[in-house]
């Protein structure tokens, strides 16, 4: 059975605020979460996009979530609300390419929900284990051999540099 025995690598992304704020309490409060899960710091989920998502699966993620402050709650107005449609978009493309949509989900937090963060991301990770690797999913799948089309010198573009949590220059809208 698929994922039994499967650690998946999962990337979620955390706007500074409320979501990185819920993960920091629940470091603080030695809450358990799986140590599959990497965070990766954006300054709204705002900032997310699909380029981020299929370049951490590129990289060898098999499941992406993307946390954000409450809806109404966002220090950017409507940061969580877009990044919501746009993880709505990623999953009908992967949806359309064969993939399964669960490897991709958005959450939203209070600065508060520290326990909520780590019952998050054990969920998910539970979740993307039970659909296995992302190399399997489909016509996407496959680990980056660099011969991509940004060359085999293994530098990452700038939303690889975002996806990073390094600066990102001139990103082509703001959070
Ligand atoms: Fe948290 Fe926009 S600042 S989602």
């Amino acid at each position: 059975m698929p994922g039994r025995d499967f650690a998946p690598k999962v990337i979620a992304f955390c706007c500074q605020y409320c979501a990185y704020s819920a993960a920091d309490m629940a470091g603080s409060m030695r809450l358990q979460y799986p140590a599959e899960v990497e965070i990766v710091l954006i300054p709204c989920t705002g900032r997310f996009d699909v380029i981020l998502a299929l370049r951490a699966f590129e990289k060898g993620a098999d499941g992406v979530y993307v946390a954000g402050c409450l809806e109404g709650n966002c220090h950017f107005l409507d940061g969580n609300i877009r990044a919501r449609k746009r993880v709505d978009y990623l999953k009908e493309g992967l949806a359309s390419v064969g993939v399964e949509p669960g490897r991709v989900r958005m959450y939203n937090l209070s600065a508060s929900q520290g326990p909520r963060f780590a019952e998050i991301a054990g969920e998910f990770v539970r979740d993307v284990a039970s659909l296995g690797p992302f190399r399997d999913a489909g016509p996407l799948g496959g680990p980056d051999d660099g011969t991509g089309p940004e060359g085999t010198d293994g530098k990452m573009t700038t939303q690889s540099q975002q996806a990073r949590g390094t600066p990102a220059g001139t990103g082509r809208e703001t959070p």
